[in-house]
């Protein structure tokens, strides 16, 4: 299997955590490998954020490179396994695809300069579902298309970690790559999900809640149905306000109060880790704000921990 090398004790995965954030791929191949018992080890990782970089460093020790695109491939050490949650602003790819290099100016380039240097076995890579519908599809198209010039096998799905037991609708697209033919087969949804009382705290600084204004103007917007408490009320774009007894997508830059529990307060850091799926012993250093935007752009570490066991599965399934 050439996702594994054997080290001196254990077999070894050596993979790489580009667009770290604060390592919610890095948690989720963490938890996953110690039930394959081998051990995965984290080579490299980058992330142009200053705070992100903090909060990783904080959790696991390493501090992440810097901005991507001035990384050369052979910087980068050998790995079997790419991880890429890639940056989700809006970008556009044109032409016929006459190769990655055309998609040169995305951050999606790097993630295939690399791919093309270094050959991991497998990748696994995670965007907005936007993506899917992005230029009439031709976005994802496109990247699908470089991804197989160089040499991948790649199945692509939408997934929402609502179906992976987070009180959080959260749909986002991974795409799964690997050089030979695996029998990659998607996750199953392992509903219900977890009630939003096992995730809210129940001692909250009153510096958490709303003004009187906000929480009389929500109410006063509010039409829809009302469920027992707990439940996070959400304000769509066009000022709807609707509240569920899950959390709607946390959003990096979402307005401060995009969503209020029971309508009267924002989310503490502990619970937006807990939304994600991160464990409590996971620290989180530096300002609220900063806090939401890092929290927002992470990953619902569940649904990423299935998709990398339904990898491991299949490569451990493949037989040449
Ligand atoms: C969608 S977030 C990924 C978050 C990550 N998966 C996590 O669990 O926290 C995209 C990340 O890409 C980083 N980024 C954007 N441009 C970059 C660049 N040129 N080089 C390295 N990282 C970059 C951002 O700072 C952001 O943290």
């Amino acid at each position: 299997m050439e996702l594994l090398e054997c080290g001196d004790e254990k077999k070894v995965i050596k993979y790489v955590d580009l667009f770290c954030g604060i390592g919610g791929f890095r948690l989720a191949v963490n938890q996953v490998s110690e039930g394959y018992n081998f051990k995965s080890i984290c080579v490299f990782s980058s992330d142009i954020d200053g705070d992100a970089q903090t909060v990783y460093r904080e959790n696991f020790g390493d501090l992440p490179e810097g901005d991507i695109t001035k990384i050369p491939a052979e910087m980068i050490p050998h790995h079997h396994l790419l991880l890429a949650g890639f940056p989700c602003q809006p970008f556009s790819i044109c032409g016929d695809l006459k190769g990655f290099e055309d998609t040169r100016g995305t951050l999606f380039f790097d993630i295939a300069r690399i791919l093309e240097s270094k050959k991991p076995y497998t990748f696994v890579l995670e965007n907005v579902k936007q993506l899917l519908v992005h230029q009439q599809g031709q976005t994802l198209n496109v990247i699908i298309k470089s991804l197989q010039k160089l040499g991948y096998y790649v199945n692509h799905k939408i997934l929402n970690a609502l179906d992976f037991g987070l009180p959080q609708k959260r749909e986002r697209i991974f795409i799964v790559g690997c050089l030979d033919p695996i029998p990659f087969i998607w996750p199953n949804s392992t509903r219900p999900f977890k009630p939003l009382q096992e995730i809210l705290e129940t001692q909250v600084s009153s510096s958490y809640y709303a003004s009187e204004q906000i929480r009389k103007n929500r109410l006063a917007k509010y039409e829809g149905k009302f469920y027992n408490e707990p439940t996070i009320w959400h304000e769509n774009k066009a000022g709807h306000i609707s509240a569920y007894p899950y959390s709607c997508a946390m959003r990096a830059g979402a307005s401060y109060n995009y969503l209020l529990v029971n309508g009267e307060r924002r989310l503490t850091e502990r619970e937006m880790l807990r939304l994600q799926g991160f464990p409590d012993s996971f620290k989180l250093v530096g300002s609220y704000s900063a806090s939401r935007k890092l929290v927002g752009n992470s990953v619902a570490i569940p649904c990423v921990s299935a998709v990398i066991r339904s990898l491991f599965d299949a490569v451990e399934k493949f037989k040449p």
